[in-house]
């Protein structure tokens, strides 16, 4: 039995304070509370700083980002027609879905892309920024149909596009 009140207020405290640090943790979303879950954060917000959405995700513009992030990165059917031909934003959600972590890092790292993806926004992205919207994307699964395929310059794509002069010499 204990008598001494100083070990009884320590043995109470001991008690109560795991339960004090995890109703804490509750209050967290769940996402944050593992190492894996802090990447899914990152990879959240890198998305839509990183103006990855301004293109791979329909509407998101023009809804200023009102699009349900379950749609988010699946890609766009709208053409950017120039010099280069016409591209349409992938499906992200589709393309990182089927690569290996640290192959799509090494892609990230390398790719050059026709217009207007800014490849070198990528390129600029530390290991760990990459690791993080990889991670990101994957937790939102696999969504969405592939976008259309490339179309060359000399060729009118079926569907719409928006038409780009030359750029500048
Ligand atoms: C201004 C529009 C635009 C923005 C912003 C943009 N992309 Fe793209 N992205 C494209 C287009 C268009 C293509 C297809 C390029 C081609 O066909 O050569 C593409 C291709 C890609 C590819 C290669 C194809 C694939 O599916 O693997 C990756 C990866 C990619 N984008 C990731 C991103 C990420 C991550 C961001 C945000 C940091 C981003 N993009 C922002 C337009 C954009």
């Amino acid at each position: 039995m204990i008598t001494n009140t100083t070990t009884r207020a320590a043995l109470l405290l001991a008690l109560m304070l795991p339960a004090a640090a995890f109703a804490a943790q509750e209050n967290q979303p769940l996402a944050g509370t593992s190492a894996h879950g802090k990447y899914i954060e990152r990879g959240r917000y890198l998305v839509k700083v990183g103006g990855c959405n301004d293109c791979h995700t329909p509407g998101y513009g023009m809804s200023a980002g009102q699009v349900p992030e379950k749609e988010w990165l699946t890609g766009d059917g709208l053409g950017w027609r120039g010099p280069w031909g016409t591209t349409y934003p992938t499906n992200l959600r589709l393309s990182m879905n089927a690569v290996k972590e640290d192959d799509w890092i090494r892609m990230a790292q390398s790719m050059k892309t026709r217009p207007p993806m800014p490849w070198f926004t990528l390129h600029a992205m530390d290991k760990e920024d990459l690791r993080a919207i990889y991670r990101y994307v994957r937790h939102l699964g696999k969504a969405g149909k592939p976008a259309p395929s490339y179309v060359p310059p000399e060729r009118t794509p079926a569907g719409p596009f928006i038409q780009f002069p030359a750029p500048p010499k």
